[in-house]
């Protein structure tokens, strides 16, 4: 998530701007901005370089100015270069934006603009905000920016700010955090608590749907019928390191919790609104050419591999099309069959692996197209590859990969279901019955977060032990590979993923009284397999916690503990069953005393073999 600052009050704007933007930077960035009003006339300096860099060159300006909004930007929509920085402005240079979320319709409204003249002059979405702005100001910023908001799609926190009105700052937010602070005849907002508490600790949280107005002496919120809306003042008594991760105790809870909003903003753009049909515009691949692979080679490590390993059942199954799933520090050196009509497909977080960028060469040497599945804009995998699908997690701070591999999962389904209409294996019905399902995946996800105390419950059941089996068959077997990569590197406990099937070829040897086992059921279809396997734990004194889609009497019968996923299709059983995974392993961590985001012997981006 990128960072938002504005200011109107008696101090030196850009010095409040800049300072509040420095809290901020450890979201991580790779562009800076400012707009201020001086003598009445706006002013925009952004770069896409280090706030420091951006601030020595304002250092050597003369300027006085106690209003201006300022943006910190990690790349999504649009390169980091400095014309895609924020702040925005309009065709006149009369408006400027700064802007976070994603406008789903951008591409749309684009069009619309420049039909009617307007001229851009960045490849961002959040551009079209300034334009509309212009479009619809007839004396009123507020007025204008509710006009300006009622076509677009999408998620925003923004603050607008116009030479028009000098004293003025107006701002909205939709599914995008933005707060007031409040200080002695002096405003300020901000997309983050960080960035205001080096000024005041007491803040109104705008909620859904809200416009905010800041004029000299006076805030006025409205809601999104313009009905104005009494607001409490809120004394934050957090200090910075809580308020850095919202409050949560540790990132990896924090992000956990995005996840919601992390999906409804990579689905939201990606699949049309008649829900049978997916728009990845990321990429340029032909019909012609998705019709023209053989087969597909996926090839990642550690959790972004286990993401992998659902997109093969995926495509396979939706798209028929063959896929084999290699780690890469194996496949690089394996001189693997791969020739031109192979799509390999390169998995990475970070983007910077070594092993995966190694894999990724070995495959380009070999002739193959390659498409890279990444969180990191213009990182160096982005830079080896023919094709790149972007995950838009936000930066992923904790170093047990969480949010950034729900998405992953995501752009899978998607590509799976891309490649099946492009190949003609499935109708646009069925496609439309499954991008149905995977657009209620964010609410069903915050009904498994309302429901975490119960994790946390069994976790503290489970707590001392120091041998786990994770047990699934299908798309459940995947699911259990990342589930017991998470115990793993956040518990320190021994966790070993295994085909619920391949149970008594050996490891039920291991199985004895009290011995821990988390079975996967969220595939209907082998549902009684696993229960079977489950049963045979039991004969042996296992202890089972059942993970399940709603309620089951099969699981309910043979666990000693249950956690209900909502009721939900077996298809969509990966994206729900790894929340409650993630939030054990959280709370085991946090139960044995880990230290949770920062686990011994790991980092972050492994760059090195
Ligand atoms: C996941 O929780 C781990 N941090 C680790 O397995 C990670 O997924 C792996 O190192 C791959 O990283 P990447 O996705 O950035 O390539």
């Amino acid at each position: 998530m990128s960072g938002i600052v504005g200011y109107l009050g008696t101090k030196d704007a850009v010095s409040v701007l800049f300072e509040g933007l420095k809290t901020l930077e450890y979201h991580g960035y790779d562009s800076v901005g400012v707009a201020f009003l001086n003598d009445a006339a706006l002013r925009v300096y952004k770069k896409a370089d280090k706030i420091a860099v951006l601030e020595d060159e304002l250092n050597s300006i003369e300027y006085h100015s106690q209003i201006g909004i300022g943006h910190i930007r990690l790349a999504t929509h649009g390169s980091p270069v400095d014309v895609n920085a924020h702040p925005h402005s309009d065709c006149t240079g009369k408006f400027a934006v700064v802007h976070n979320g994603i406008i789903e319709n951008s591409h749309e409204l684009r069009s619309q603009l420049e039909r009617k003249g307007h001229h851009f002059v960045s490849d961002t979405d959040s551009e079209v905000l300034a334009h509309l702005v212009e479009d619809a100001y007839e004396g009123d910023l507020l007025a204008a920016l509710r006009k300006a908001l009622e076509p677009v799609r999408g998620s925003y926190a923004l603050v607008l700010i116009s030479e028009y009105q000098p004293d003025c700052l107006v701002a909205a937010r939709k599914n995008n955090p933005i707060i007031v602070g409040l200080g002695e005849g002096e405003y300020f907002l901000a997309s983050d608590l960080p960035a205001l508490l080096p000024f005041t600790r007491d803040v109104y949280f705008i909620d859904e749907g809200e416009f905010v107005e800041i004029t000299p002496n006076n805030v006025q919120v409205i809601d999104s019928d313009g009905n104005p809306v009494a607001k409490e003042v809120f004394h934050v008594d957090w200090d910075v390191s809580v308020a850095e991760r919202g409050g949560y105790p540790h990132f990896m809870l924090k992000e956990i919790h995005e996840q919601p909003q992390i999906l409804r903003n990579t689905l939201g753009s990606r699949i049309k609104p008649s829900g049978d049909d997916i728009i990845l515009n990321d990429i340029k691949l032909t019909p012609d050419e998705i019709r023209s692979f053989s087969k597909i080679v996926i090839t990642a490590c550690g959790t972004s591999y286990h993401a992998g390993l659902v997109g093969k059942h995926l495509l396979e199954k939706w798209a028929r099309i063959p896929v084999e799933v290699e780690l890469a520090s194996e496949f690089r050196y394996r001189d693997p069959l791969l020739d031109p009509s192979t799509l390999v497909i390169v998995i990475s977080q970070s983007g910077e692996t070594s092993d995966t960028l190694a894999a990724l060469k070995e495959a380009r040497e070999k002739g193959c197209r390659i498409l890279a599945i990444t969180n990191v804009v213009d990182s160096t995998i982005t830079r080896e590859s023919d094709e790149v699908i972007y995950t838009w997690a936000g930066q992923e701070i904790s170093i047990a990969s969480t949010k950034a591999y729900t998405a992953q999962l995501l752009v899978m389904y998607l590509l799976a279901l891309l490649f099946a209409k492009e190949r003609g294996t499935m109708t646009q019905d069925e496609i439309a019955v499954i991008t149905s399902a995977l657009q209620q995946v964010p609410g069903w996800i915050e009904e498994i977060l309302e429901q975490e105390e119960s994790l946390r419950e069994i976790a503290g059941h489970y707590h001392n032990c120091n041998d786990f089996f994770y047990l699934g068959r299908g798309l459940d077997y995947a699911v259990a590979m990342e589930g017991a990569l998470k115990l793993k590197e956040t518990s320190y406990v021994h966790a070993e993923a295994y085909a619920a099937g391949e149970l008594k070829h050996g490891p039920l040897a291991l199985i004895t009284e009290g011995v821990p086992v988390v079975a996967l059921a969220t595939q209907e279809d082998l549902l009684e397999k696993l229960v079977s396997n489950v049963r045979g734990v039991k004969t042996r004194g296992g202890a089972v916690v059942g993970v399940s889609l709603g309620q089951s009497d099969l699981v309910d019968e043979t666990c000693d503990h249950v956690f209900r996923l909502p009721k939900a299709p077996s298809f969509v059983g990966p994206l729900l069953s790894v929340v409650a995974l993630q939030l054990f392993a959280y709370y085991m961590s946090c139960a044995r005393g880990c230290d949770v985001d920062m686990p011994r012997n790991l980092t972050k981006s492994v760059t090195v073999e």
